[in-house]
Protein backbone atom coordinates (compact mmCIF):
# COMPACT_ATOMS: atom_id res chain seq x y z
CA UNK A 1 0.00 0.00 0.00
CA UNK A 2 1.05 3.28 -1.01
CA UNK A 3 2.21 6.31 1.35
CA UNK A 4 -0.11 8.95 2.06
CA UNK A 5 1.16 12.89 1.94
CA UNK A 6 1.34 12.63 5.84
CA UNK A 7 3.74 10.02 5.99
CA UNK A 8 5.87 11.49 2.54
CA UNK A 9 6.67 14.85 4.76
CA UNK A 10 8.74 12.11 7.05
CA UNK A 11 9.93 9.85 4.78
CA UNK A 12 10.64 12.55 2.06
CA UNK A 13 12.18 14.97 3.85
CA UNK A 14 16.08 15.07 4.44
CA UNK A 15 15.09 14.51 8.08
CA UNK A 16 14.63 10.42 7.50
CA UNK A 17 18.69 10.38 5.96
CA UNK A 18 20.42 10.55 9.01
CA UNK A 19 17.95 7.57 10.52
CA UNK A 20 18.39 5.54 7.74
CA UNK A 21 22.61 5.76 8.36
CA UNK A 22 22.28 5.31 11.50
CA UNK A 23 20.07 2.01 10.59
CA UNK A 24 22.97 1.04 7.93
CA UNK A 25 25.25 1.37 10.75
CA UNK A 26 23.46 -1.47 12.92
CA UNK A 27 22.64 -3.59 9.70
CA UNK A 28 26.99 -3.60 9.85
CA UNK A 29 27.31 -4.54 13.12
CA UNK A 30 24.86 -7.41 12.73
CA UNK A 31 26.72 -8.83 9.79
CA UNK A 32 28.96 -6.90 7.36
CA UNK A 33 28.19 -7.78 3.59
CA UNK A 34 31.40 -7.90 1.76
CA UNK A 35 32.07 -8.05 -2.13
CA UNK A 36 28.15 -8.75 -2.80
CA UNK A 37 27.75 -8.57 -6.45
CA UNK A 38 24.23 -8.67 -6.84
CA UNK A 39 21.65 -6.86 -3.62
CA UNK A 40 18.42 -5.43 -3.12
CA UNK A 41 16.20 -2.65 -1.58
CA UNK A 42 12.46 -3.29 -1.24
CA UNK A 43 10.10 -0.20 -1.00
CA UNK A 44 13.00 1.84 -1.88
CA UNK A 45 11.26 5.20 -1.70
CA UNK A 46 13.01 8.10 -2.75
CA UNK A 47 15.91 6.26 -3.15
CA UNK A 48 18.37 7.80 -0.88
CA UNK A 49 18.60 4.16 0.90
CA UNK A 50 19.50 2.28 -2.16
CA UNK A 51 22.49 4.95 -2.59
CA UNK A 52 23.58 5.07 1.45
CA UNK A 53 23.71 0.81 0.77
CA UNK A 54 25.99 1.26 -2.42
CA UNK A 55 28.38 3.16 -0.15
CA UNK A 56 28.02 0.82 3.61
CA UNK A 57 28.39 -2.12 1.91
CA UNK A 58 29.96 -1.13 -1.37
CA UNK A 59 28.14 -4.08 -3.46
CA UNK A 60 28.39 -3.70 -7.41
CA UNK A 61 24.64 -3.87 -8.55
CA UNK A 62 21.99 -2.79 -6.53
CA UNK A 63 18.00 -2.97 -7.82
CA UNK A 64 15.53 -1.12 -5.91
CA UNK A 65 11.84 -1.00 -6.41
CA UNK A 66 8.95 0.56 -5.28
CA UNK A 67 5.24 -0.10 -6.57
CA UNK A 68 4.62 3.62 -6.31
CA UNK A 69 5.80 5.19 -9.97
CA UNK A 70 5.71 8.73 -8.44
CA UNK A 71 8.79 7.64 -5.76
CA UNK A 72 10.73 5.65 -8.88
CA UNK A 73 10.81 8.22 -10.66
CA UNK A 74 11.88 10.59 -7.92
CA UNK A 75 14.64 8.12 -7.06
CA UNK A 76 16.24 8.07 -10.57
CA UNK A 77 16.42 11.48 -10.55
CA UNK A 78 19.52 10.89 -7.59
CA UNK A 79 21.61 8.92 -9.83
CA UNK A 80 24.76 10.84 -10.14
CA UNK A 81 27.87 9.72 -12.40
CA UNK A 82 29.38 8.08 -9.40
CA UNK A 83 26.64 5.39 -9.32
CA UNK A 84 25.40 5.30 -13.09
CA UNK A 85 25.27 1.37 -14.30
CA UNK A 86 25.72 0.40 -10.00
CA UNK A 87 21.99 1.10 -9.62
CA UNK A 88 18.63 0.51 -11.23
CA UNK A 89 15.21 1.87 -10.10
CA UNK A 90 11.92 0.19 -11.05
CA UNK A 91 8.45 -0.13 -10.58
CA UNK A 92 7.96 -3.62 -9.02
CA UNK A 93 5.48 -5.51 -5.94
CA UNK A 94 7.26 -6.58 -2.79
CA UNK A 95 4.45 -9.55 -2.66
CA UNK A 96 5.34 -10.85 -6.22
CA UNK A 97 8.95 -9.59 -7.16
CA UNK A 98 10.33 -10.30 -10.52
CA UNK A 99 13.46 -11.05 -9.81
CA UNK A 100 14.38 -15.66 -10.35
CA UNK A 101 14.95 -17.43 -7.11
CA UNK A 102 17.96 -17.11 -5.59
CA UNK A 103 19.55 -14.40 -7.59
CA UNK A 104 20.17 -11.68 -4.83
CA UNK A 105 23.33 -11.88 -2.33
CA UNK A 106 21.02 -9.42 0.51
CA UNK A 107 17.43 -8.02 0.41
CA UNK A 108 17.48 -4.36 2.29
CA UNK A 109 14.12 -3.60 4.30
CA UNK A 110 14.15 -0.06 5.55
CA UNK A 111 10.65 -0.59 6.93
CA UNK A 112 7.78 -1.53 4.25
CA UNK A 113 7.15 -4.90 4.92
CA UNK A 114 4.19 -3.34 7.77
CA UNK A 115 2.64 -1.55 3.87
CA UNK A 116 1.73 -4.80 2.23
CA UNK A 117 -1.69 -6.06 2.66
CA UNK A 118 -0.04 -9.68 2.46
CA UNK A 119 3.17 -9.33 4.86
CA UNK A 120 3.63 -13.07 4.64
CA UNK A 121 4.04 -13.18 1.17
CA UNK A 122 6.86 -10.37 0.83
CA UNK A 123 8.60 -12.50 3.65
CA UNK A 124 8.22 -15.30 1.27
CA UNK A 125 9.09 -13.58 -1.62
CA UNK A 126 12.61 -11.93 0.29
CA UNK A 127 13.13 -15.76 1.00
CA UNK A 128 12.94 -17.20 -2.90
CA UNK A 129 15.00 -14.37 -4.03
CA UNK A 130 17.75 -14.79 -1.60
CA UNK A 131 20.76 -17.04 -2.23
CA UNK A 132 21.33 -19.57 0.30
CA UNK A 133 23.29 -17.57 3.15
CA UNK A 134 21.87 -14.50 1.89
CA UNK A 135 20.90 -11.44 4.70
CA UNK A 136 18.05 -10.38 5.26
CA UNK A 137 18.34 -7.07 6.55
CA UNK A 138 15.26 -5.46 7.92
CA UNK A 139 13.82 -2.52 10.29
CA UNK A 140 10.34 -2.91 10.68
CA UNK A 141 7.66 -1.01 13.01
CA UNK A 142 4.45 -2.73 14.38
CA UNK A 143 0.29 -1.50 15.24
CA UNK A 144 1.81 -0.64 18.95
CA UNK A 145 3.27 2.73 16.87
CA UNK A 146 1.19 3.49 13.45
CA UNK A 147 -2.12 2.04 14.54
CA UNK A 148 -2.24 3.83 17.99
CA UNK A 149 -4.66 6.50 18.62
CA UNK A 150 -3.41 9.52 16.64
CA UNK A 151 -0.86 7.47 13.70
CA UNK A 152 -4.22 5.92 12.74
CA UNK A 153 -6.16 8.57 11.86
CA UNK A 154 -3.37 9.80 9.83
CA UNK A 155 -1.74 7.55 8.19
CA UNK A 156 -2.36 4.79 5.12
CA UNK A 157 -1.86 1.58 6.68
CA UNK A 158 -3.52 -2.25 5.52
CA UNK A 159 -5.80 -3.14 8.79
CA UNK A 160 -5.87 -6.41 8.81
CA UNK A 161 -3.48 -9.14 9.08
CA UNK A 162 -1.27 -6.87 11.03
CA UNK A 163 1.97 -8.52 12.51
CA UNK A 164 3.81 -7.87 15.92
CA UNK A 165 7.46 -8.79 17.00
CA UNK A 166 6.52 -12.43 17.72
CA UNK A 167 4.89 -12.61 14.20
CA UNK A 168 7.45 -11.10 12.36
CA UNK A 169 10.28 -13.51 14.04
CA UNK A 170 8.44 -16.26 13.34
CA UNK A 171 7.23 -15.50 9.51
CA UNK A 172 11.20 -15.20 9.20
CA UNK A 173 12.12 -18.25 10.83
CA UNK A 174 9.38 -20.45 8.61
CA UNK A 175 10.59 -19.05 5.73
CA UNK A 176 14.45 -20.46 6.44
CA UNK A 177 15.12 -16.86 7.68
CA UNK A 178 17.12 -17.56 10.78
CA UNK A 179 17.76 -14.23 12.76
CA UNK A 180 21.33 -13.02 13.59
CA UNK A 181 22.15 -12.68 17.41
CA UNK A 182 22.25 -8.79 18.68
CA UNK A 183 18.90 -7.84 16.88
CA UNK A 184 16.99 -5.27 18.54
CA UNK A 185 13.30 -5.05 19.43
CA UNK A 186 10.76 -2.64 21.33
CA UNK A 187 7.19 -2.60 21.72
CA UNK A 188 7.33 -0.86 18.11
CA UNK A 189 10.00 -1.61 16.49
CA UNK A 190 12.44 -4.24 15.35
CA UNK A 191 15.90 -3.97 13.54
CA UNK A 192 17.97 -7.09 12.52
CA UNK A 193 19.80 -9.09 9.89
CA UNK A 194 18.62 -12.66 9.33
CA UNK A 195 20.77 -15.24 7.57
CA UNK A 196 18.49 -17.49 4.49
CA UNK A 197 19.45 -20.86 5.18
CA UNK A 198 21.08 -23.41 2.61
C1 LIG B 1 7.32 3.87 4.85
S1 LIG B 1 7.79 4.02 3.18
C2 LIG B 1 9.54 3.67 3.30
C3 LIG B 1 10.32 4.23 2.16
C4 LIG B 1 11.84 4.04 2.29
N1 LIG B 1 12.16 2.63 2.38
C5 LIG B 1 12.35 4.75 3.51
O1 LIG B 1 12.71 4.12 4.50
O2 LIG B 1 12.38 5.98 3.50
C6 LIG B 1 7.15 2.57 2.43
C7 LIG B 1 7.46 2.45 0.95
O3 LIG B 1 7.03 1.16 0.52
C8 LIG B 1 6.42 1.31 -0.75
N2 LIG B 1 5.52 0.17 -0.95
C9 LIG B 1 4.29 -0.02 -0.43
N3 LIG B 1 3.78 -1.18 -0.86
C10 LIG B 1 4.70 -1.75 -1.68
C11 LIG B 1 4.76 -2.94 -2.44
N4 LIG B 1 3.71 -3.80 -2.46
N5 LIG B 1 5.86 -3.21 -3.15
C12 LIG B 1 6.92 -2.34 -3.16
N6 LIG B 1 6.92 -1.18 -2.47
C13 LIG B 1 5.83 -0.89 -1.74
C14 LIG B 1 5.72 2.65 -0.68
O4 LIG B 1 5.40 3.16 -1.97
C15 LIG B 1 6.76 3.48 0.07
O5 LIG B 1 7.68 4.06 -0.81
Amino acid sequence: MKTNWVERLWIDGPWRTPFQVHELNLFKRFHDLKGASRVLEIGCGRGVGALLILKAFNPAHIEAVDVDPSMIRRAQRRITPEFEGRINFRIDDAQDLSFPNRSMEAVFNFGIVHHLEDWERGIREVARVLIPGGLFYFEEIYPALYAGPVFRHILLHPKENRFDGEQFRTALAREGLSIIDGYRETKYTIIGAAIRAN
